[in-house]
């Protein structure tokens, strides 16, 4: 056992001789310390020693386990230092004053708008819900008192599939599987991602974004639909936005209507942005038609309910003074990663 452990002492100084860098130095500490190491290995041959030489060995054996601990800790040190010292004298140089290059990314601007507004709704206690992009003939346009050779299809040519699906021509896609998922009262915004047989120029895209919401419940009226369209666009704006409605028309509301708000280039005195009306038109609404609420199984007879079809591409287009609506879908970074961070 004596010999034993003077022949570790005498291995442990030889091979520290080589150990010049941190890696060697920990190789050093798992051939001794390490679970099968020297020093480990030593410790089983103590449980065969005769007993009465159990203590001594046992006491010596901790001792060069503390010896060897204590010279590990030294020479690391001293390497630590040499490494640092060869930095700093390499010609190898930093400036830490450099600007670094780290590109954080940013959000789609109709993310930004769409998120604000799902805020400002979701406040008016609005629950917020998802809608499928491929949907059938019946939730796009019969579910929406649109029957088949309505003319009002013609507006909202699209992109059918062999299966007879659709992409979506307007969030209004999702009125009847969330009146039927929530039945009445109900508040519900649902944003999504639009498709038209579109000639594309400035002012029109074939893929869009539109907010649909409604509100149902007893007597709601027009007075509704106009707060909450106010209440909602002064805060997009963070002005006081005035409202207009003309009537329009959508089979699945009656009364229909255009909103337009006042032009927020101009203030509303005209400018070229609003042809100089002073008006702009963003959000087609009005009361949803009884034939809709039936259709969604909520009783016409019972409650009355509001729909609205924000333009959120065009709202983004208003807010950041966008000017052509080819820029969203364009993966130009330059212009998408200039807005603000949420
Ligand atoms: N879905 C209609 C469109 O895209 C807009 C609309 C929505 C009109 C809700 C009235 C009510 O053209």
């Amino acid at each position: 056992m004596e010999k034993k452990i003077a022949q570790i002492i005498d291995n442990f100084a030889e091979a520290a001789k080589n150990a010049t860098d941190s890696a060697s130095v920990e190789k050093l500490r798992v051939a001794f310390l390490g679970k099968k190491g020297e020093i480990s290995e030593l410790m089983k041959d103590l449980k065969s020693a005769p007993s009465e030489q159990k203590k001594a060995f046992g006491q010596k054996i901790n001792q060069l386990k503390k010896d060897v601990e204590a010279r590990l800790v030294e020479l690391t040190a001293t390497i630590e230092q040499k490494e640092l010292e060869a930095l700093i004298n390499s010609t190898e140089s930093y400036d830490v004053t450099m600007p670094s290059r780290v590109e954080t990314g940013s959000y789609h601007p109709i993310t930004l708008i769409q998120r604000e507004v799902e805020d400002i709704f979701a406040a008016m206690g609005f629950t917020i819900e998802d809608y499928d992009e491929i949907v059938d003939d019946y939730h796009c346009f019969e579910a929406l008192n649109i029957p088949k050779h309505h003319p009002a299809r013609d507006m909202q040519d699209t992109y059918y599939l062999d299966n007879g699906q659709l992409l979506k021509t307007h969030t209004s896609a999702a009125q009847n599987a969330i009146m039927r998922k929530y039945g009445a009262p109900l508040r519900a915004i649902f944003p999504g991602r639009c498709f038209r047989n579109e000639a594309i120029d400035a002012c029109h895209e074939n893929t869009f974004f539109q907010m649909e919401g409604i509100m149902i419940d007893k007597d709601i009226s027009i007075s509704n639909l106009i707060y909450f369209m106010k209440t909602m666009l002064s805060e997009v704006f963070q002005r006081d936005v005035q409202v207009r409605l003309r009537p329009g028309f959508f089979p699945f509301v009656e009364p229909g209507f255009e909103l337009d708000i006042s032009c927020q280039v101009c203030g509303g005195t005209g400018c070229p942005s609003c042809k100089n009306s002073g008006w702009l038109e963003l959000c087609p609404c009005g009361m949803i038609h009884p034939n809709v609420l039936t259709a969604g199984g909520i009783d016409p007879e019972e409650y009355t309910g509001f729909a609205f079809g924000l333009g959120l591409t065009r709202l983004a287009m208003m807010k950041y003074g966008v000017k052509d609506i080819r820029t969203f879908n364009s993966g130009n970074l330059k212009a998408l990663s200039q807005f603000e961070s949420l």
